[in-house]
C-alpha cells in the first residue's frame, strides 16, 4: 500500500469501472478522483506520481462502488455542466444534456432577431432548471417562469438559481397550469420516450427519473396537454415555442403541431448530429 501512487490507483479503479461495463472508465477513474480529492485537472497530472492522499481514499471508494452499479456519475460528483456554468444534480432530476443547450441558443436567437425587449419567457418542465437560469442569465431583461410537477426538481433548481445568481420564478405544477398570462417564448424538455423503449434504456440512463423521461405509449403523453397549454399563453404575433423531440417520435408531434397550431410556422430542428432535436412553432 505504501508505494501505491495516484497513477496506478487511477489505472485500478479503470480497470474495475471497465470490468462492470463502463465504456469511458479511464475518464470516470479521473473524473472521481478529482471530484474526491478535491483536486482541479493540473493538480491531478501534478500528483500523479506521489501517494494518494489518506484522508480520501474512503470516500472515493465509495464513489467507485457506487458507479460500478452504473450509477451516473454526474450524480455522484453532484454536478454537470450546461451552458457553461456548473449545475447541481441528484436522482431527483434529469442530468441536462448538451443537445438541449439549442433550446437556450434557439430562443435567444428569436428574442435577438424579432427585437422583443424585455420577453417574457416559460420554461416548462425545468428539471434542474437549465434552460431557465441559462436563460435568465444570459438575458438579464427577461422575465422568466419555470415550472416543474416534481417538488424534489423544483428543490435542486432553486439551489441552482441560487447558487449561479439567476432571478426567476419558479412554480410547482402541471405543465403551464400554475402560469397565467401570455408569453413570448414558451420553452421545454419534456419527456418524450416511448414506454416501450424504456426497459432497453443504457443502465445510467434508466437511474434517471422516469418522469423526466417517460413520454407513454406513442411518446406524447406529456407533448399533448403541453401544445393545449401552449395554445393558451403563447402571445398570438411575434412569439414562439420551441419544444425538445427526437426522431422516433418526429413524424406524429409534426402532425399535432400542424393541427393545433394552424396558423404557426412550424418546422423540425436538427441537433449537431443531424438528428431531429426540436419542433419549433413561429408566430409572424
Ligand atoms: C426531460 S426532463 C427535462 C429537465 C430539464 N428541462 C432539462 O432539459 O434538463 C422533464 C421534466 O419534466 C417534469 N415533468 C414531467 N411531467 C410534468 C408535468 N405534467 N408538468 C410539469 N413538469 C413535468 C419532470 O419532473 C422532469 O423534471
Amino acid at each position: 500500500m505504501s508505494d501505491e501512487t495516484v497513477s496506478r490507483l487511477i489505472q485500478s479503479i479503470t480497470a474495475r469501472l471497465s470490468d462492470a461495463g463502463i465504456e469511458d472508465a479511464g475518464i470516470d477513474a479521473r473524473l472521481l478522483l478529482r471530484s474526491a480529492f478535491g483536486w482541479s485537472a493540473a493538480e491531478q497530472l501534478g500528483n500523479l506520481l506521489d501517494a494518494p492522499p489518506a484522508e480520501h481514499l474512503d470516500q472515493l471508494e465509495e464513489m467507485v462502488l457506487r458507479r460500478a452499479t452504473r450509477e451516473p456519475l454526474q450524480y455522484i460528483t453532484g454536478s454537470t455542466e450546461f451552458f457553461r456554468r456548473q449545475f447541481s444534480v441528484n436522482e431527483n432530476v434529469l442530468i441536462p444534456r448538451p443537445e438541449t443547450e439549442q433550446l437556450v441558443v434557439q430562443t435567444m436567437a428569436f428574442i435577438r432577431e424579432r427585437k422583443i425587449e424585455n420577453p417574457q419567457i416559460a420554461d416548462i418542465c425545468t428539471g434542474s432548471g437549465a434552460i431557465a437560469i441559462s436563460l435568465a442569465l444570459e438575458m438579464p431583461a427577461a422575465e422568466v417562469h419555470a415550472t416543474d410537477i416534481s417538488s424534489g426538481a423544483l428543490t435542486i433548481a432553486q439551489q441552482n438559481a441560487d447558487d449561479l445568481g439567476a432571478e426567476l420564478d419558479m412554480y410547482e405544477g402541471d405543465l403551464l397550469e400554475p402560469l397565467s398570462g401570455q408569453f413570448d417564448v414558451i420553452v421545454s424538455n419534456p419527456p418524450y420516450i416511448l414506454a416501450g423503449a424504456m426497459p432497453s434504456l443504457q443502465a445510467e440512463v434508466a437511474r434517471e427519473p422516469s418522469l423526466a423521461l417517460d413520454g407513454g405509449n406513442d411518446g406524447l403523453d406529456v407533448i399533448r396537454p403541453l401544445f393545449e397549454g401552449i395554445l393558451a399563453h403563447l402571445k398570438p404575433t411575434n412569439s414562439a415555442a420551441y419544444i425538445e423531440i427526437d426522431p422516433p417520435i418526429e413524424d406524429t408531434v409534426m402532425k399535432l403541431a400542424l393541427e393545433t397550431f394552424p396558423h404557426a410556422g412550424i418546422s423540425l430542428l436538427t441537433d449537431l448530429a443531424g438528428l431531429t432535436r426540436c419542433v419549433s412553432i413561429e408566430h409572424a
